[in-house]
């Protein structure tokens, strides 16, 4: 009898499979069949009776691959170039008659920004030209030009509608792909050398999965980016003069204290809540067995404390995203029900029907019924007799009445269904707040707030217990204060890559005594750091590292090296050491562990032979064609010599980009490597050839 392991279903999570104990091959499928997930969404009526067994039938398919493109970066335009050829393959016909076809543009998405492809392995044998796409998609999502989400996770930012001067509270933030989104949206048509004044908190209750997040962030070199760990639903209030914030006086409209500071508020608040997870069925599959309806009623409360949180936090005018990858009313409907009641219509759902016109979605549910563990149906709370039963159903999670549904606008809430477009299933309902809210909802919170404040542990604790140091290793942010306490090393860095006045010097933070780091961050950063005067805010990381001064390597000039993830933001500002180099003389850089620079092109070798040692900014010749005609970056000048200064898995990065773009050739030992791998796939396929390719899982008892 097979024993089950692996877990509980997790949202973002990969596709689960298990090992079946005395199974010779292993691994096993799933039956993917529930009839009491079929009853309860039957009764929901969530979709329509004839559209029901394609319904099922779509949530029993794994899921599609989908993903977008990183916009304004060097590589975009020509990505999407070349997405538009892989989308004019012919499609193929496996053996079993299904044909795979093409990589397809998602055509909802904007500027052809959201792909979709199911390749089944199969596929690749059979088709080199899909073999390339793959290859392709590798290259370019290790190099952040291209991120792997399901198409109905990229629907909540983009309905955020996030501009370059926004604050931004993404709650519960962790991997980190719509917080990726937002940080596109920040940096939207922004010139090369400036910054948005916006920021983005990406927020996490999971302290592994922040720094999970800050990895997949990191990509991207945003200075709008700040890491915090807390639960949402009790993210600090920060509060600050209004000044401080950028605000003049008639913005401030409401959580005034009496010494005149205001809580810092966003401009826009995504709350994407924790939830039961069964939209994503497709892609975890253990779902369809562990389904019931206490997950939906046990989350429920969480939800809605986060978003109440999340309201609290809004100003006026704001715009609110509550977005769930459940289907059921109990996590969607009933929460942002509960939310508009509570405010006393202070949020209200925004109709945006006109909003991604190409997107099929399904009207939010005026009602719908609530079913207990047992399977007994109730009407509403009060009627519930069982004392047991009824601890386990929040009052809050039954519908609204006929009237309020009707005033609420619940059917302006989007339900994405797994049918309609070939996704997960998924819910978003976008909220505009139009009064203050602090009144109605603090009362209750506010009690809460005061139990958990004094349990909350700050950075600035990690000195005092050792547990904390562990989980804080870097100190807090500090201003690197150039005209003070960092005045001297200022001036070095200043004079030795010739910085133009006007740079943002401001906006320069450090986490150390000495400044070992040099981190630049949006002015929108900046604020809440001030705003967070009594250091409540639990910062894992944010911005990006601009300097660096490594202590015991050799110091030529000035001890602050430049660092790979700065270059973009510094080339503009700086007019010292600044070499211009051609693309072969890039290709010499990747290949060769310390080229000689009389082997570089006569101009950039002349420009280094007139280069004192020490750190450099190259640029290639901007008039070589895109992607990588002005690519900047850091290197260093030895006496003779030169070689890149990156880290090196970004230096693994660009040879793999540069192979990828034929600059460099394939490494050998990688096609060795390659060779390997289609060894073993035809193994796995005669393999599978002669076992049948599904095995149906008998079910755990
Ligand atoms: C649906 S996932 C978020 C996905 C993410 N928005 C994205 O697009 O990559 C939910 C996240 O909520 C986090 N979480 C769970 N409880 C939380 C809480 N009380 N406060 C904040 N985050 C929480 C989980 O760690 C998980 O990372």
């Amino acid at each position: 009898m097979g024993k089950k392991r692996g877990g509980k279903p997790t949202r973002e999570g990969k596709p689960k499979r298990e090992r079946k104990e005395g199974d010779a091959s292993g691994w096993t499928t799933y039956k993917r069949e529930n009839q009491v997930f079929e009853d309860y969404y039957k009764a929901q009526k969530i979709v329509p009776e004839e559209q029901w067994e394609s319904f099922v039938a779509a949530l029993r398919r794994p899921l599609p691959t989908t993903f977008r493109v990183t916009e304004n970066t060097p590589f975009t335009a020509e990505i999407k170039k070349k997405l538009q050829i892989f989308a004019q393959m012919a499609a193929t016909t496996l053996d079993d008659g299904t044909v795979v076809e093409p990589p397809k543009n998602l055509e909802w998405y904007p500027n052809q920004g959201g792909w979709y492809y199911d390749v089944h392995r199969h596929a690749l044998k059979r088709n080199p030209e899909l073999k390339e796409f793959t290859r392709f998609l590798q290259v370019q999502t290790d190099s952040g030009n291209i991120s792997r989400q399901e198409a109905v996770s990229m629907i909540p930012p983009m309905l955020l509608r996030v501009e370059p001067h926004h604050r931004v509270l993404d709650m519960c933030a962790a991997p980190g792909s719509k917080t990726g989104q937002i940080i596109e949206f920040l940096h939207a048509n922004c010139p090369a050398g400036e910054n948005p004044e916006g920021m983005v908190i990406a927020n996490d209750a999971d302290f592994k999965r922040c720094y999970t997040l800050m990895h997949q962030i990191q990509r991207l070199h945003s200075p709008c980016i700040l890491v915090t760990n807390h639960e949402a639903q009790r993210f600090p209030w920060l509060k600050a003069q209004p000044h401080e914030l950028g605000m003049k006086e008639g913005d401030v409209k409401e959580g005034i204290t009496k010494a005149g500071k205001v809580t810092f508020q966003f401009d826009r608040v995504l709350a994407d809540v924790p939830c039961s997870g069964d939209g994503t069925m497709r892609k975890n599959p253990d779902i369809w067995d562990d389904w019931g309806v206490h997950k939906s009623l046990g989350i429920h409360k969480l939800q809605l404390s986060i978003a109440v949180r999340g309201a609290n936090l809004l100003k006026v005018g704001g715009r609110m995203v509550y977005s769930t990858c459940s289907m059921s009313p109990s996590e969607n409907e009933a929460v942002v029900a509960e939310l508009i009641r509570g405010t006393k219509g202070a949020l209200q759902i925004v109709d945006v029907s006109q909003e991604l016109p190409l997107l099929k979605r399904t009207p939010g549910l005026h009602t719908w019924k609530i079913q207990d563990k047992h399977g007994n149906w109730h009407e509403n709370h009060a009627d519930i007799k069982d004392r047991e039963v009824s601890k386990k159903i929040p009052p809050s999670v039954f519908p609204p009445t006929a009237e309020e549904a009707a005033s609420f606008h619940l059917e302006r809430c989007l339900r994405l269904l797994p049918h309609q477009q070939d996704t997960g299933g998924f819910f978003v309902a976008v909220l505009e707040k139009v009064a203050p809210t602090w009144v109605s909802m603090l009362k209750e919170d506010d009690k809460s707030e005061e139990k958990t404040e004094e349990k909350v542990e700050k950075p600035d604790d990690a000195a005092k217990k050792p547990w904390m140091k562990k989980m804080y290793p870097e100190a807090p942010f500090q201003p690197f204060d150039v005209d003070n306490a960092f005045k001297s090393q200022w001036e070095s860095i200043k004079q030795f890559y010739g910085i133009r006045d006007g740079f943002p010097t401001d906006l320069l933070m450090t986490r150390s005594d000495n400044a070992v780091k040099i981190t630049l961050v949006s002015r929108g950063i900046k604020q809440i750091w001030t705003a967070d005067d009594r250091k409540d805010l639990k910062i894992i990381n944010g911005g990006v590292r601009v300097f660096n001064n490594q202590p015991g390597k050799i110091t030529v000039g000035c001890e602050y090296r430049i660092t790979h993830e700065g270059t973009q933001h510094l080339v503009p500002w700086t007019t010292e050491r600044k070499i211009q180099i051609a693309l072969s003389d890039f290709s010499t850089l990747l290949t060769e562990t310390d080229p000689l620079t009389c082997t570089f092109s006569e101009k950039a070798a002349n420009a280094m032979a007139a280069t004192s040692k020490g750190c450099v900014l190259l640029q290639i010749d901007p008039t070589v064609e895109q992607p990588w005609g002005g690519y900047s970056m850091a290197a260093w000048m030895a006496k003779v010599s030169c070689h890149f200064q990156v880290a090196k898995e970004d230096l693994e990065m660009l040879r793999s980009l540069a192979r990828h773009y034929g600059l460099i050739p394939e490494k050998e030992e990688k096609r060795e490597e390659t060779k390997a791998e289609e060894k073993k796939e035809e193994e796995k396929m005669e393999e599978e050839k002669k076992e049948g390719e599904v095995k149906v899982e008998e079910k755990t008892l």
